[in-house]
């Protein structure tokens, strides 16, 4: 029988992670499920835990749905603990996005300065969370949600010692979701190949013979295609810089490629609707209204407004592999052994994997070009910087992982922007 902890269960995604457990059910005998949160998600995991009941018990499972605040007593034995979290909910993240945005940065929950800030809270507590599991639950997976996703894995299996570590994201899985179709394939007649960082991936597809379509795709990337997270605005990709790299960029690879045209939009956005925190705070409180109706025994349609859609399709399949050891495909932030030559055999990469009992087995990549192995080295760096920072609270580490991210304009300003973020979220930061 297996047990399921989720750390952050009060997170408006949980009923997609209950949908996911119930389609997979008959593989996947899931009995017990931890929605663990903290005083100020009380209200947010207790309707969603209701929620989460009100689904199963409309199943023939025999499943109960724990909510609990108290996170050691939930660990206890765990098999899979999943973490979705963030410290300081959305008020924080506000912070992230508005303060940039207010010195004419961008403004992003994962990129620019808010994902470094966002990365700065989570690594305290995922410390301690690492040393609750060490003792509680010593042989449970850890499938890490919480962003900014890639340098959290890393930080776990690097810097924690947690081996047993697999971090997810929805991006390649909603592309792999989108591109059958765009093409006149039906899903499961493509094989894809990714590789890069959390939100900084490549990739390339094949058929089934083996025949390249990778150049085919490109041609259609600038249509609107569902393949890209609601949250990302669609700024046209330059078609002949991608025809000459001849590879598939992730929907995050915009705010580096077509910088300007990302920043002015989302300086417009900021405008007039305000941050995407906001709007999503906005978002969050119809979708509690719902979650709180007793005769709703589903996931919302709503839910589709959120950027993370689909992520349980990733949680509960990868929970899945390695309960039936699958050795399926699937990509996932796991430690490089090679896979990118150009990168430490040790660092976290996002990579197509195998993921069976075993964990992720990456597959080889091979060389980058010149440009791809630049910026993933630049980006590697700047990971490797942040989490330094976040480990010892020094304050020029902080400003070198400001000065070196590609998004962040360096000098005075980016210290302006630090030194605010670092006020506004003293809370948070015990290490600083
Ligand atoms: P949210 O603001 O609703 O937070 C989720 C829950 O975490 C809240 O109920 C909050 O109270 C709780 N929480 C905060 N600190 C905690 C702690 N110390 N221990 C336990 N619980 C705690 O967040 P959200 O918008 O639902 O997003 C959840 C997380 O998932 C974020 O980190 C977000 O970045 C991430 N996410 C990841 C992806 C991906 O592709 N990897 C996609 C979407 C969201
Ligand atoms: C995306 C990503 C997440 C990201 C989130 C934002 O798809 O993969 O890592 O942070 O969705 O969504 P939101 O709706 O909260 O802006
Ligand atoms: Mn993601």
């Amino acid at each position: 029988s297996i047990k399921i902890v989720t750390i952050g269960g009060g997170s408006s995604y949980t009923p997609e992670l209950m949908e996911g457990f119930i389609k997979r059910y008959k593989e996947l005998p899931v009995r017990e499920i931890w929605l663990v949160d903290i005083e100020d998600g009380r209200e947010k995991v207790e309707i969603v835990g209701a929620l989460a009941q009100r689904m199963w018990d409309a199943t023939p499972y025999q499943v109960k749905v724990y909510t609990t605040l108290d996170r050691r007593a939930a660990l206890v034995n765990a098999d899979f603990v999943t973490t979705q979290f963030r410290v300081g909910l959305l008020d924080a993240r506000i912070k992230d996005e508005r303060i940039p945005l207010l010195h004419g940065m961008l403004g992003q929950e994962t990129n620019g300065a808010g994902g470094l800030l966002k990365a700065f809270r989570t690594i305290p507590v995922m410390k301690e969370i690492i040393s609750d599991m060490k003792e509680l639950c010593p042989e449970a997976w850890l499938i890490n949600f919480t962003n900014p996703s890639g340098i959290i894995t890393e930080t776990v299996i690097r810097h924690f010692g947690w081996k047993k570590c697999i971090g997810l994201c929805n991006v390649p899985t909603i592309a792999m979701m989108a591109e059958p179709a765009v093409i006149h394939k039906e899903a499961g007649e493509l094989n894809y190949r990714f590789a890069g960082l959390n939100h900084f991936h490549w990739h390339k597809v094949f058929d089934k013979q083996g025949k390249e379509l990778t150049s085919q795709l490109i041609g259609h990337i600038n249509e609107r295609n569902g393949g890209t997270p609601a949250n990302i605005f669609q700024a046209e990709f330059p078609m002949e810089l991608l025809q000459t790299m001849n590879l598939l960029p992730c929907g995050y690879h915009r705010y580096y490629y077509m910088q300007k045209e990302m920043l002015e939009h989302s300086l417009e956005e900021f405008k007039n609707e305000g941050t995407r925190a906001e709007q999503m705070k906005r978002v969050e409180a119809d979708l509690f209204e719902i979650y709180k109706q007793p005769e709703l025994k589903t996931k919302p349609e709503q839910l589709s407004k959120r950027g993370g859609a689909y992520y349980s399709d990733a949680a509960c399949e990868c929970i899945s592999a390695i309960y039936n050891d699958k050795r399926i495909h699937m990509v996932v932030s796991t430690q490089n052994r090679g896979a990118i030559p150009c990168l430490d055999s040790d660092s976290i990469v996002e990579v197509s994997s195998l993921i069976s009992a075993k964990g992720a087995e990456p597959i080889v990549w091979g060389e980058m070009r010149p440009a791809e192995k630049g910026w993933l080295q630049i980006m590697k760096a700047m990971e490797e910087c942040t989490i330094s920072a976040a480990l010892t609270g020094d304050y020029g580490l902080a400003l070198e992982a400001f000065t070196i991210n590609p998004l962040i304009q360096s000098g005075s300003e980016a210290k302006r922007v630090l030194d605010e973020l670092l006020v506004a979220h003293e809370k948070y930061l015990p290490q600083f």
